[in-house]
Formats: structure tokens, C-alpha cells, sequence
């Protein structure tokens, strides 16, 4: 069986007078497109306000993945749903009530992601499990686009693979992406791979995307 591999470009570094069309750049090679949300509370940046959220959620052509770095995810999160997000994460660090924030996004009729910073340790939310769609391990610590994928990170997608066993739940990697270390992060147990300075700061975004494909798809299982 062939790996499964889904490629969700961040547009935190695209530009941002023009997202529709930025999306539309890499719609054909791309699975989803990530949607960094940032309240300047949770991380010391901010992105967009709901109401500019949902302009982008309704004019993008591929389905949005959401990734909320916001506090007050257990209200924020069933909204990116009900806006029509396909994917909707959340931070561990920043929800009361992580069982109920995931049925909820569920219940909306989105995948429920569930992610963790660098310091935290996924073993600890593993209990999570039935209710997630999706994993999401940090790679950087969130907040920018543009950093460093850290290396020690690895053990943790490993951790998180095992954790997830032959449950059909995506596990993504967020931060520092790119064609140096897409490999490494598919070898630990990726399958699903943000990257946004790699490919909007690449002279062709949507040949960067089918090179990072391809580099994830030739890690053996
Ligand atoms: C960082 C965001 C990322 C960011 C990734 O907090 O969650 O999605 O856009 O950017 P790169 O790929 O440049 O590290
Ligand atoms: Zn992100």
C-alpha cells in the first residue's frame, strides 16, 4: 500500500491583500490550505478577525484547514465549523474542555484536530483519541511563519504514531517545513505536512507543493 500524504499549505506568508487569489496558485496541487488564526493572546501575533476569516473561508477553492491559536477555543472553535472550515484544531493549552470542544466541532460537521505545542507532551491527550480527527504536533513554536523545524521534535511524531496506531486519524506537522526536512517528518510517521514560507516564498508556489509531495511519497513506510 502506498503512503498516504496530504500537503497543507500555510498562507500566513502569502499575500494577504490577495489570499483568493493566492489560493487559487496552489489549488490543484494541494489537499488543503491552512489557515493560521492568532488572537495575540494565545501567541504574541495576530492574524485575522472572524469576520475576515470567514471572506477567506467563503472565496477559497480548496477546503480550509483551520488551525486556532486563539484562547477561548472552547466557543471559538465550533464557529470555524459552522463557517465551513473542513478542519478545525485546536490547542491542548489553550481549551477547558477538549471532549466537548471536539464533539462540538464534530457535531458541526468538521474534522476536529487537536494540537500540541513543543513543550507539551501528546502521551498526555492520547486519551483523546476516539474524538480526533487529527493530530497536529509543532514543529516551531507557534506564532510565526518562517522558523526553524525542530529537530527534537522527531521522538514526538514517532510517540504520536505509535499513539494513533491503525485509527484513521491524520497526523500533521506544523513549523519549518520544507524540502530539507519534509523526509525527516515523514520518516517519524507524518502524513499530513503545513508549510508556508517553503512554498509561498518559492518562486512557484505550486511546483514547491508537487516537490514536497514527492518527497514525502518516496519515505518508505
Ligand atoms: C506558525 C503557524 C504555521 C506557519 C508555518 O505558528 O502555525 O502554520 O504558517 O510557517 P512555516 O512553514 O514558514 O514554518
Ligand atoms: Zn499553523
Amino acid at each position: 500500500m502506498s503512503r498516504e500524504v496530504r500537503i497543507t499549505p500555510s498562507i500566513l506568508n502569502a499575500n494577504l491583500d490577495d489570499l483568493a487569489s493566492e489560493i487559487r496558485r496552489i489549488a490543484e496541487v494541494s489537499d488543503l490550505v491552512h489557515l493560521d488564526i492568532m488572537d495575540d493572546q494565545f501567541v504574541p501575533n495576530f492574524t485575522f478577525d472572524f469576520e475576515a476569516a470567514t471572506k477567506i473561508v467563503k472565496e477559497s477553492v480548496l477546503p480550509v484547514d483551520a488551525h486556532l491559536m486563539v484562547l477561548d477555543a472552547d466557543r471559538i472553535a465550533p464557529q470555524y465549523a459552522q463557517i465551513g472550515c473542513t478542519s478545525v484544531t485546536l490547542h491542548v493549552e489553550a481549551t477547558k474542555d477538549i471532549a466537548q470542544t471536539l464533539k462540538a466541532i464534530r457535531s458541526e460537521g468538521a474534522r476536529s484536530g487537536l494540537a500540541v505545542k513543543p513543550n507539551t507532551d501528546i502521551a498526555d491527550y492520547a486519551d483523546f483519541s476516539d474524538l480526533v480527527d487529527m493530530f497536529l504536533i509543532m514543529t516551531v513554536e507557534p506564532g510565526f511563519g518562517g522558523q526553524k523545524f525542530m529537530f527534537d521534535m522527531v521522538e514526538k511524531i514517532q510517540r504520536a504514531r505509535k499513539i494513533i496506531g491503525s485509527r484513521p486519524i491524520w497526523l500533521q506537522v506544523d513549523g519549518g517545513i520544507s524540502e530539507e526536512t519534509i523526509e525527516i517528518a515523514a520518516a517519524a510517521g507524518a502524513d499530513t505536512f503545513v508549510a508556508g514560507s517553503a512554498v509561498f516564498r518559492s518562486h512557484d508556489p505550486a511546483q514547491m507543493v508537487a516537490k514536497l509531495r514527492e518527497l514525502a511519497l518516496s519515505v518508505p513506510e
